[in-house]
C-alpha cells in the first residue's frame, strides 16, 4: 500500500531531517486511460485523478509538505486563503497535526462540500465580501504580524509537494507525456507541475519535456487576457481568480515548455464535466473539467498533434461541488406506480 507521499521522494523534497511527517498518504493517485475521450480526439488521453487524495484534491500532495514543515519548526498555527479545496486541505493536515487551522474565503462563493470540510475539521472559517484576491491579501498580511504560517501555495513547500504528480506521471507512463493540461487559478500548480518535470528530466528520469497548457476560465482569465481582473466571474469557483500569486511560474511553464494558456468559456466546462462524466464515469469538480474543455477546442483547431500522448489532471472530485452538478442534468424521475409504470417509463 502506498504510504506518505514525503516517505517515498523525501530527496527530492524541502524537509529538514527533523521534520515530522503529518500524512494522510496522499499522492499514488491514478492514472486512467479515456478510451471514448481517446478516440474521439485522436490521442492517447490519460486522466491522472487528483480527486483520489484524501480531501478530495490535489492540495494534499502540497500541505503534506507544508503543514510537517510547519510543524518541525514549531508553528502552532497555519491560515489560508481559499477558493475551498486549499481550506478544506488545510483544515485536515491541521487536524492531523494538532494545529489551529485558520481558513479565509469568500463568503457564499465556495462550494457547499469544501465548507464542509473545513467546517467539519475544526478549521475557524472566516468569510470575507471580497474575493479570492482580497483574502490572500489579508492572510499575507497577518502572517507578517501574527506568529501564524502561510500555508497558500506562495508558500515553496506547497510547490515541492505538488511537483511529486508530475514525478508518478513519469514514473507510470515511463518518460513525460507530449501534453499534460490543467487547469490554472492562482497558477501554483503549473508552476510545480513544470519544476518536477523539469528536474526528473535534469535527473535522467526522463527523457523529454512535455508542453505545458493551462485553462483558465473567460470571466477569470487574468493570464491570457494579460493584466488581473477586478471582479473574476466563472461557475468554476475553484479558479475564479483575478491576480494570481504565481503568474510568473505559469508563463514561464508555458513558454518554457512551449505549451498555451486559454480560456474556455462557462459553458464549455459545464458541457466537458457533462461529457467526462457519461463518457469515462468520472465526476470531476467545474474546474477540473476546463483543461478538458480546452483539450476539445485545441483538438477542433487542430492543434494537438495525432496519436500523441496527452495527460487531463483532474483537480478536484465532482463530489466537492453538487450543486454546480445538479443545476446541469435532468431531475430525477418521479413515479408513483408499479413495476409496469416502471417498465414504460424506462421505455422497456
Ligand atoms: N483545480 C482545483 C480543483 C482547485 O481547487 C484549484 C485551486 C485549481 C484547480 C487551480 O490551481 O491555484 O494552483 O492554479 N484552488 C485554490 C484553493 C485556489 O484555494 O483551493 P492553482
Amino acid at each position: 500500500m502506498p504510504g506518505p507521499l514525503i516517505e517515498r521522494y523525501r530527496e527530492r523534497l524541502s524537509l529538514a531531517p527533523g521534520d515530522p511527517v503529518v500524512s494522510l498518504n496522499e499522492g499514488s493517485t491514478p492514472l486512467v486511460e479515456a478510451p471514448v475521450i481517446s478516440e474521439r480526439v485522436g490521442a492517447s488521453v490519460y486522466l491522472k485523478l487528483e480527486g483520489a487524495n484524501p480531501t478530495g484534491s490535489f492540495k494534499d500532495r502540497g500541505m503534506t509538505v507544508a503543514v510537517s514543515r510547519a510543524k518541525g519548526a514549531g508553528a502552532e498555527a497555519i491560515i489560508c486563503a481559499s477558493t475551498g479545496n486549499t481550506a478544506a486541505s488545510a483544515a485536515a493536515y491541521a487536524a492531523r497535526a494538532g494545529l489551529r487551522g485558520v481558513v479565509i474565503v469568500p463568503e457564499g462563493k465556495i462550494a457547499i462540500g469544501k465548507l464542509a470540510q473545513a467546517l467539519i475539521h475544526g478549521a475557524r472559517v472566516i468569510q470575507v465580501l471580497g474575493n479570492f484576491d482580497a483574502a490572500l491579501n489579508m492572510a499575507r498580511v497577518l502572517v507578517e504580524r501574527y506568529p501564524v504560517t502561510l500555508v497558500n501555495s506562495v508558500n515553496p513547500h506547497r510547490i515541492e509537494g505538488q511537483k511529486t504528480a508530475a514525478f508518478e506521471v513519469v514514473d507510470v507512463l515511463g518518460d513525460a507525456p507530449d501534453y499534460v493540461l490543467l487547469p490554472v487559478g492562482n497558477a501554483g500548480n503549473i508552476t510545480a507541475y513544470w519544476k518536477g518535470f523539469r528536474e526528473y528530466h535534469a535527473a535522467g528520469r526522463a527523457t523529454r519535456l512535455p508542453r505545458m497548457v493551462g485553462a483558465q476560465a473567460e470571466g477569470a482569465a487574468p493570464i491570457v487576457n494579460g493584466h488581473p481582473v477586478p471582479h473574476p466571474k466563472t461557475v468554476a469557483s475553484a479558479i475564479r481568480i483575478g491576480n494570481p500569486a504565481s503568474w510568473e511560474g505559469a508563463t514561464t511553464a508555458r513558454d518554457e515548455s512551449g505549451g498555451v494558456i486559454a480560456a474556455v468559456t462557462d459553458t464549455e466546462i459545464l458541457s466537458a464535466q457533462i461529457r467526462l462524466a457519461n463518457s469515462e464515469g468520472l465526476f470531476a469538480e467545474p474546474a477540473s473539467a476546463a483543461p478538458l474543455a480546452l483539450l476539445f477546442r485545441l483538438v477542433r483547431e487542430g492543434k494537438i498533434e495525432k496519436d500523441s500522448i496527452t495527460v487531463v489532471v483532474l483537480t478536484g472530485s465532482g463530489l466537492k461541488d453538487p450543486d454546480a452538478a445538479l443545476n446541469n442534468v435532468e431531475p430525477p424521475i418521479e413515479l408513483d406506480g408499479d413495476a409496469r409504470t416502471l417498465a414504460k417509463v424506462l421505455k422497456l
